[in-house]
């Protein structure tokens, strides 16, 4: 499927089949998320996979008990890990970068331009700053999976309405983890239109506004 097929054809499903989801195309979705860009390439996200159908009915009341996540047959729970965007994590990631040949900086340009920068090192603005590059990140891997579930065949439903905490307790997540939102995945029992969008006129501008 062409990429601009996927992105017209996607529509927020929230009536499923009540058949599962083949492993190989939950994988397909994750490795599309896996492929988002990432500032400095830290990749924060994490994501679990859910299919347990008792867990998901759990996870389905601490996002206020919307009756589309209960009767999902798979969510990822996407997360973030904070300490991705710490100065020796950050760090990390960028010298991946060099080692495998797609950057060529110097240490020193990586030590006194890059990570010495509060342009480009989110570490230096303090954990407010971290967190919501983060967040950031793991938005854009979301997004990227919606596109390759409408590839698979499958409807989704991005679900940010949750109570972030008692899902991290739920599910037991290590400490340095936040809960994001959830995608949920599953045949669609509906084909729902695509929904409104705000003319271009209205959110688009040449050269000035
Ligand atoms: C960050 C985010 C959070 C959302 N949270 C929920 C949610 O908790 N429950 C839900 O049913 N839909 C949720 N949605 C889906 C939106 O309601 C939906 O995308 C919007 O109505 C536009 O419809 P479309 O996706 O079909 O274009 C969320 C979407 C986004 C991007």
């Amino acid at each position: 499927m062409e990429v601009s097929e996927a992105i017209q054809k996607r529509v927020t499903t929230r009536r499923w089949k009540q058949v599962p989801v083949e492993k190989e195309k939950i994988l397909s979705v994750l490795q599309a998320g896996r492929r988002a860009p990432s500032w400095g390439n830290v990749q924060p996200w994490r994501f679990v996979v859910i299919q347990d159908q008792a867990k998901i009915a759990e996870l389905a009341k601490l996002a206020g008990g919307q009756p589309h996540i209960g009767a999902a047959p798979a969510i990822i729970v996407c997360c973030g890990f904070m300490e991705a965007f710490s100065k020796s994590m950050h760090r990390e990631s960028l010298k991946q970068l060099i080692q495998a040949g797609v950057m060529d900086w110097p240490d020193e340009l990586l030590d006194n331009i890059v990570l010495g920068s509060d342009l480009f090192a989110p570490y230096r603005l303090g954990e407010q700053a971290m967190t919501i590059k983060a967040s950031e990140q793991v938005m854009i891997s979301i997004a990227y999976m919606t596109l390759e579930a409408v590839n698979q065949g499958l409807g989704c439903c991005w679900a940010g309405a949750i109570s972030r905490k008692e899902v991290h307790n739920l599910l037991n997540l290590p400490d340095n983890w936040f809960v994001h939102d959830f995608l949920l995945l599953g045949y669609a029992d509906e084909n729902p239109k695509p929904r409104p969008r705000k003319p271009l006129s209205e959110i688009a501008f040449w050269e000035k506004v």
